[in-house]
């Protein structure tokens, strides 16, 4: 599959532009096994790299100009070098303009003679769109590499991750974390990147779920859904609001024993959204100890109460999703919950190899008999971080 997706980047990018590319650099999408939303408020994340990556086949130029194109979209996008901006015509390409700008801000800052060209490039990806698994950060991750790479930036994995969220608050207008572009930068086969996001600090834990007979499901729900749209902003504005009231800089500087505190001060409302976050964090932490303690059959009720929270308390889950992961842990799943941003995508099932056919059949036949759209479910497997191919 990689091999054909890489020559497709390069038979794309030789169609839309009529030379050959330099090279082709891929990055993995994400599934966030456990710790939603608590990225930015300086918690804990415990996703992993997927096998299922974009490609960002690329070339400099010699002036100033840039090109995009992919093979999801006909339209060719431009931009100067210099002079990128916010604006709502970029559309996807959005993604690798922000990167291309978060670059140049960044090496500009700590390079003295720092000076980026134009470049063409070309996106090929397998990573499903609007799923809640990180198309967006896996664009971004792909070409913060290879123009790290060809303008000899000198950036180290933790920059670049800094580099694509930076392009996504700025240039895409979406207030996202630091997590999705972590795993994508971050990850190893079999391993997930347990990080703190406050210190940054970040531990590879081996996941074992091939060895212990169990795989984890994709539930597609294909309810899209976009970070740009209300939602995801107005949570953490909460979040923030919620710091604000009880005296913290972040929702990271509390813990179980502030809840009582938190519940006289707060509205309801509010509460219950710093309520997810206090426990979530919790809950990444456990997971963690838990993992290597007794191994991943047993981590199944964290994630079902993970799920519970993100549904009652941070209300960002949709019945698409809860009949996604009741119907799964009914029919077999050791555990599920939803994962990414919220408000549709996907839902994830750690799930016995033996009852693979089962849960999948039983949640295409629940989401049928309910009149939702079909589900796509397929298992994904822990990938190795971004990287050039050739
Ligand atoms: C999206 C964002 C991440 C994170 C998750 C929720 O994937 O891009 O930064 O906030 O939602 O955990």
């Amino acid at each position: 599959m990689t091999d054909t997706l890489i020559a497709s980047a390069l038979a794309g990018f030789e169609g839309k532009f009529g030379y050959a590319a330099t090279g082709v650099w891929s990055a993995p999408g994400r599934v966030n096994l456990i710790g939603e939303h608590t990225d930015y408020n300086e918690g804990f994340v415990f996703p992993f790299a997927i096998n299922r990556h974009t490609f960002a086949a690329i070339s400099l130029r010699e002036d100033d100009l840039i090109r995009v194109a992919s093979s999801f979209s006909t339209q060719t996008h431009e931009a100067r070098v210099g002079s990128i901006t916010k604006d709502d015509g970029h559309d996807w390409a959005a993604y690798p303009f922000g990167v291309a700008w978060a670059i140049q801000e960044m090496a500009n800052s700590l390079l003295k003679d720092f000076a980026a060209t134009g470049f063409d490039c070309y996106i090929e990806s397998d990573v499903p769109v609007g799923a809640g698994l990180s198309s967006s950060a896996a664009i971004e991750c792909s070409v913060a590499l290879a123009l790290n790479d060809i303008w000899g930036a000198s950036l180290d994995r933790l920059q670049l991750a800094r580099v694509g969220q930076l392009g996504e608050n700025v240039i895409v207008g979406a207030p996202t974390g630091i997590m999705d572009q972590s795993a994508s930068l971050l990850g190893e086969t079999d391993h997930a990147v347990f990080l703190d996001c406050r210190s940054l600090e970040s531990q590879s834990i081996e996941l074992g779920f091939a060895r212990e007979g169990l795989e984890l499901l994709i539930i597609d729900t294909r309810v899209a859904h976009r970070l740009v749209d209300g939602g995801y902003a107005s949570r953490r504005a909460a979040c923030e609001s919620g710091a604000a009231s009880l005296g913290v800089d972040s929702l990271r500087d509390l813990s179980l024993a502030d809840l009582g505190r938190a519940q006289e001060t707060l509205d309801d409302v509010t509460f219950r959204r710093v309520r997810h976050v206090i426990t979530e964090n919790q809950r990444v932490l456990d997971t963690v100890a838990i993992l290597q303690r007794s191994g991943p059959r047993a981590i199944g009720k964290l994630m079902h109460d993970s799920h519970e929270s993100m549904r009652d308390d941070f209300e960002i889950s949709v019945d698409e999703l809860d009949t996604a992961v009741e119907t799964a842990i009914r029919h077999g799943a050791i555990g599920a919950r939803m994962t990414g941003g919220g408000f549709g995508g996907a839902a994830i099932a750690l799930t016995p190899v033996e009852k693979i056919g089962e849960v999948s059949l039983s949640v295409i036949a629940e989401f049928e008999a309910l009149g939702y759209a079909k589900p796509n479910i397929f298992a994904v497997s822990a990938a190795q971080g971004a990287k050039r191919e050739i």
